[in-house]
């Protein structure tokens, strides 16, 4: 038998709390709130049908549509990322700084093609990305815990991780963090900005909630701040538009954006250019300030009707976050609770599953970091499905605690 890369036997612990997340999405009878998709109501299937329709046809733009398209992605869409989702949001950039890329996890893997050798330690927060432990694993990085507070990455512990470790990169997840819902203060992002600058390290500023906000006020990317290039920024179309297009995009100077387009050639070419045809054109048409608004007003009540039922139903001693936008609110249940042992017999008697606290805590935290705590996605389900499941969530929380915790 052929032997293995050595990257799949140091990312197997990775692709386990990445597969207890997705595996707990596959079953249809089951009331979700592990998941990170876009709600069934939120996707514009009458303008993508009415769009497609109209663009693909054998003329010159349904052939661009058909084709090859270039690496750096078509125009008509990065124009859109330039001037709808970057300008108005207190980052200026020039069209040739930015790439279309297949999602927004591409940019988080071309970054480790093109930073990251073996050994190489990079910063995260605690807790972090499930999926993005899992690819710094792949690419054999050291991951180094950051602590967080209810402004997001604490600088100062940053700054002396960063004089003790010396880290190539520094990964955060700064506007309604994945999976807290956190959100970085501004001065914090201008000095997170300034770290990289000073001691020439990587910021990877992976922003793929930003647009989704339903209160409190929008704060300038970290990317704005940067005046050296050493902030990269990545978003994506997949909570704003369709996670099956397949389309995210990369902020970079022209040095990396140079080096960030041969390893693009050398990964896939160049991104899917029926989709992004289509998303271009949805930007193009003036689809997207609605569609926006209908997301947030979709998602804010859903907030709302999640973080009063954890505060009316679940045991006292709990404490979530309060998100201003994204998706997820983050659930510290009382210590005696491990919401890892409990989730099978939560999925069995209640036919609910939520995102396992300890998945999301990387390497480097104490054994056991995070076990009482829960990611709840709150997009995925309607006020009433909320209400009434965290109901019943919560009195098993009780009961269990009643007698005695997880370990009766
Ligand atoms: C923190 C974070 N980064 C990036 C992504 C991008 O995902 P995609 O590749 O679907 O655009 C996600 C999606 O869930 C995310 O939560």
């Amino acid at each position: 038998m052929s032997e293995f890369s050595k990257r799949v036997s140091v990312m197997a612990n990775e692709v386990k709390n990445l597969k207890v997340l997705t595996e707990s999405l596959v079953s249809p009878d089951i009331i979700s709130f592990a998941g990170g998709a876009p709600a069934k109501e939120a996707y514009p299937f009458e303008i993508i049908g009415d769009i497609a329709k109209e663009v693909f046809k054998p003329d010159a733009r349904g052939f661009g549509s058909v084709v090859y398209g270039t690496t750096m992605g078509v125009v008509a869409l990065r124009e859109a990322v330039r001037d709808i989702l970057l300008k108005p949001r207190g980052l200026d950039v020039d069209i040739d700084n930015i790439m279309i890329t297949a999602g927004g996890i591409q940019p988080i893997n071309m970054l480790c093609q093109l930073f990251i050798n073996p050994g190489d330690t990079i910063l995260v927060e605690t807790p972090t990305f499930v999926h993005t432990s899992m690819i710094y694993k792949m690419f054999q990085a050291n991951l180094v815990p950051c602590e967080m507070d209810d402004d997001g990455l604490v600088i100062a512990d940053v700054e002396a991780k960063i004089k003790k470790y010396h880290p190539k990169m520094i990964y955060t997840v700064p506007t309604f963090q994945n999976p807290t819902g956190v959100t970085l203060a501004q001065d914090r992002r201008k000095q997170l900005a300034e770290l990289g600058s000073r001691y020439d390290i990587i910021i990877l500023e992976d922003d793929p909630y930003r647009e989704i906000r339903y209160s409190g006020e929008e704060l300038i990317p970290i990317k704005a701040f940067d005046q050296t290039g050493n902030t990269i920024f990545a978003g994506s179309f997949s909570k704003i538009f369709s996670p099956g297009s397949r389309l995210g995009f990369m902020v970079a100077s022209d040095e990396f954006m140079d080096k960030l387009c041969n390893i693009k050639l050398g990964t896939d070419t160049c991104t899917n250019t029926m989709t992004q045809t289509i998303a271009g054109e949805f930007f193009k048409q003036g689809h997207y300030p609605q569609h926006l608004e209908s997301l947030k007003n979709l998602y804010r009540s859903r907030r709302d009707a999640m973080v009063k039922a954890l505060d009316a139903y679940f045991p006292e001693g709990t404490k979530h976050t309060y998100p201003d936008g994204g998706y997820y609110v983050w659930v510290e249940l009382p210590k005696e609770l491990d919401t890892g042992k409990l989730a099978p017999e939560v999925a069995e008697k209640l036919n609910v599953c939520y995102g396992d606290g300890s998945i999301f805590f990387s390497e480097g935290n104490p054994e056991g970091a995070g076990s009482n705590c829960m990611r709840m996605n709150f997009s995925g389900q309607p006020e009433e499905v909320i209400t009434e499941n965290l109901k019943k969530l919560g009195n098993f929380f009780k009961e269990k605690l009643e007698q005695g915790g997880t370990s009766c």
